[in-house]
């Protein structure tokens, strides 16, 4: 046997012995390698005379494809092996429980939207909605409230920067402006309620700069939106809303430059043990304001107040929010802190997982 077919055949016996893919790596390089075998007789050829240099060349090729060949082949097969030995050790049970998953939580803000909206969507409103940021005329000159109107003061705006024209844009003090565009972008008759967030310069344990609104907007033909409709809409609502069949409202006459005449809403309460009770009682419990839309509100919008009248109210919803599910400091509510949301947040119904199967 010659020299070549000696190193081919030792080289294939080392390949094949190779136990791990560690010691074929040695081995390729012991072969392969700078300094290796093959490589180094395949150096040596170089000195030898032309005629035998042919000869030896092609009987080194060939050692060296086998020699590769066989490389590869170990390396598969150790792969697998490796692969085969992790799979038994490694299994997956299948039937262990589902690692418990964090639900995330309905903050109480949302859930009184839903369960308001829910309630006059039975009646036959729509959900309207308007911009955060508004300007002068739909927050104040349309609903009456002109430059110098005494009634401006009761808010204490967020204004923007002025714009080049003086103008001032703002963040809207009270869901009211969507009433007016309401009336501007389609014809009436007109039935909606515009939940929304709205914004005073104002922070104590009941009020925080950003806080929501829910607003109603009634217009009809004359005789089809008076003040009885108002009242039989707000009973309703009391009705559904805190779950009693009987609430006693009391209509206070208040003012507002958007309403006349305009009343703000009781409703009979009893505070007894510093726990608030609804439609009990010999307390009252302010919930909103409200009154019939002024014709001046009317009329800056285009319509004619002799053909067309209405009704709105207005409601603050996180102190509804507080009320309904006793949670004291409204400052919490817009903390973001995951701790109070997992205590007074609600769980979202129409979330199955595999761990509660599908029926809920
Ligand atoms: N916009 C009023 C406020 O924020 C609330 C209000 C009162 C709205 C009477 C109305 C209403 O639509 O008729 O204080």
């Amino acid at each position: 046997m010659s020299e070549v077919d000696i190193l081919g055949n030792d080289l294939a016996g080392l390949v094949a012995n190779a136990a791990t893919l560690d010691a074929l790596e040695a081995v390729r390089v012991e072969a392969l390698g700078k300094k290796g075998r093959l490589t180094a007789l395949m150096k040596e050829m170089g000195a030898l005379p032309p005629d035998q240099r042919k000869e030896r060349a092609q009987a080194l090729n060939v050692i060296k494809d086998r020699v590769t060949e066989a490389l590869a082949a170990r390396k598969t097969e150790l792969e697998r092996a490796a692969l085969e030995a992790r799979l038994a050790t490694e299994r997956v049970d299948v039937t262990l429980p589902v690692r418990p998953r964090p639900d995330g939580r309905i903050h109480p803000v949302s859930q009184v939207i839903d369960e308001i909206t829910e309630i006059f969507a039975a009646m036959g409103f729509t959900v309207a909605e308007g911009p955060d940021i508004e300007d002068d005329f739909h927050n104040f000159t349309a609903l009456n409230m002109p430059d110098d109107h005494p009634a401006r003061q009761m808010h204490d705006t967020f204004y923007l920067p002025e714009k080049p024209d003086g103008s001032r844009l703002l963040l809207r003090t009270h869901t009211s402006p969507v009433q007016i565009r309401t009336m501007q972008s389609a014809a009436p008759p007109h039935r909606i309620v515009v939940p929304g967030r709205t914004y005073r310069c104002d922070s104590d344990m009941t009020h925080t700069p950003m806080f929501h609104q829910i607003e109603g907007l009634v217009i009809d033909r004359h005789g089809k939106a008076h003040m009885g409709h108002l009242k039989g809409v707000l009973a309703e609502f009391c009705k559904a809303f805190f779950e009693v069949e009987n609430v006693t409202m009391r209509f206070r006459p208040s003012y507002f430059p958007f309403t006349e005449p305009s009343a703000e809403v009781d409703i009979r309460c009893s505070r007894k043990g510093g726990e608030i009770k609804i439609g009990e009682g010999d307390d009252w419990l302010e919930i909103l304001g409200c009154g019939m839309v002024n014709e001046a509100v009317l009329r800056h919008c285009g319509l004619d107040p002799t053909e067309w009248q209405g009704f709105a109210w207005g409601m603050g919803i996180d102190r509804i929010a507080m009320l309904k599910y006793g949670a004291p400091d409204l400052r919490a509510f817009f903390d973001a802190d995951l701790r109070w949301l997992r205590h007074y947040g609600f769980m979202p119904l129409d979330m199955p997982t595999l761990g509660q199967g599908l029926s809920r």
